[in-house]
């Protein structure tokens, strides 16, 4: 996707959008706002490794597909569905939003896509969508593991 100056990135963490998703119950006790600041740090500082180590990845594609990688979690009607349907709705229906609202490009788009595999079966295309996937499962496991700790009788 051409980014021109009519359609130029948004500020995600400023958007309303982002706001809402700061509402939204995600891991237990966080909320996908805070999933995802989580997921783009670690996702930033994947990059860096990878780019020290002679790999180039784009870092603000990876940032900004880890910051809305959940984004599809912020409708209603995707975060209430049964588990193994949300698995598979809001990776599309938050790809749809990123492009519609936040103009990503097409490397941000299919990692957003495809950050569920093997889940979502069909892997991301882009180097950049591996490390936003793997930025998402490591902060996911961290996240639930420390929350379940919290909870512990
Ligand atoms: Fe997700
Ligand atoms: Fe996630």
């Amino acid at each position: 996707m051409k980014r021109t100056k009519e359609n130029e990135s948004v500020n995600i963490l400023s958007s309303a959008r982002f706001e809402k998703a700061e509402t939204v119950t995600h891991h237990i006790t966080g909320n996908v706002a805070e999933h995802s600041r989580n997921t783009a740090e670690y996702g930033r500082r994947m990059c860096e490794w990878l780019n020290r180590h002679g790999i180039d990845v784009s870092e603000e594609d990876v940032v900004q597909a880890c910051l809305l990688h959940d984004i599809g979690m912020t409708e209603d009607r995707v975060h209430d569905s049964a588990g193994w349907r949300k698995a598979f709705w809001h990776p599309r229906k938050g790809a749809r939003i990123a492009r519609d609202e936040y103009h990503v490009n097409k490397v941000q788009y299919n990692a957003i896509k495809r950050h569920m595999w093997p889940i979502c079966i069909i892997p991301p295309r882009y180097k950049e969508g591996w490390v936003v996937m793997a930025a998402d499962k490591y902060c996911s496991i961290r996240e639930l593991s420390r929350k379940r700790k919290m909870l512990r009788p």
